[in-house]
């Protein structure tokens, strides 16, 4: 099992990317009037920007480097499933930013109403609530790990680490 850990900077990035997504949904704009104060918008864009080049190095660095810590003999739709749900979390975090970004183009160019700025905010919020189904899901599959005692819970979590 020690073989499959994942290294220290892949655990930065994972743990890294909960705590910006925590401060992310603390800091978030309650109404899109807000932008109209510019050292906000000002702000919201870099964080945005920020976060998906982080994002970007973290995929490269993921998908290069590490492999997953499943056991062998994980069945295929189980391979599958984790597949599909780490990937689909690397999409909202990344339309989550890309939306942010829109919206605060929109709105300096002085689209401060109307059905784009609409649809934006609704993807925006769309892919938020989507990203909390997803983390529920992941978090509930690491704790099934973790009462399988098979080594992909401690490959990525620093805490309540598995006896082997
Ligand atoms: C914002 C919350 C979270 C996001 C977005 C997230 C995302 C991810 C992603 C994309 C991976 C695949 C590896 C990678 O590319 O980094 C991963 C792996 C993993 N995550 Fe999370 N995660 C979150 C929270 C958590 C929490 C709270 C736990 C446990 C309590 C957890 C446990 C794990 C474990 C055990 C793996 C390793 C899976 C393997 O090796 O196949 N994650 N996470
Ligand atoms: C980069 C990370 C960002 C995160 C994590 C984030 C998070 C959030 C959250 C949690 C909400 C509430 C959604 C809901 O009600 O379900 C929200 C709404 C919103 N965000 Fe963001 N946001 C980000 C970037 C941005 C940027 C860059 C802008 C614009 C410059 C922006 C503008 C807005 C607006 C206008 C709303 C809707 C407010 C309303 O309901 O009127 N966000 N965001």
């Amino acid at each position: 099992m020690e073989k499959s850990r994942h290294s220290i900077t892949a655990m930065i990035f994972h743990w890294g990317f909960v705590i910006i997504f925590i401060y992310g949904i603390f800091k978030q704009v309650d109404d899109i009037n807000q932008l109209s104060d510019i050292s906000l918008l000002k702000f919201e864009i870099i964080f945005a920007a920020l976060m998906l080049i982080l994002l970007i190095m973290r995929y490269l660095y993921m998908s290069q480097t590490q492999v997953t810590s499943l056991p062998e003999d994980t069945s295929m739709f189980q391979r599958r499933a984790a597949k599909i749900v780490h990937i689909s979390l690397y999409i909202n975090l990344s339309i989550i930013p890309i939306t942010g970004l829109v919206i605060g183009l929109l709105y300096w160019l002085g689209l401060k109403s109307g059905i784009f700025i609409e649809l934006t905010v609704g993807s925006h919020e769309l892919s938020i609530s989507t990203m909390y189904c997803l983390i529920a899901i992941h978090v509930s599959a690491a704790i099934f790990h973790r009462f399988r005692n098979d080594g992909v819970w401690s490959s990525m979590v620093p805490f309540l680490k598995e006896r082997k």
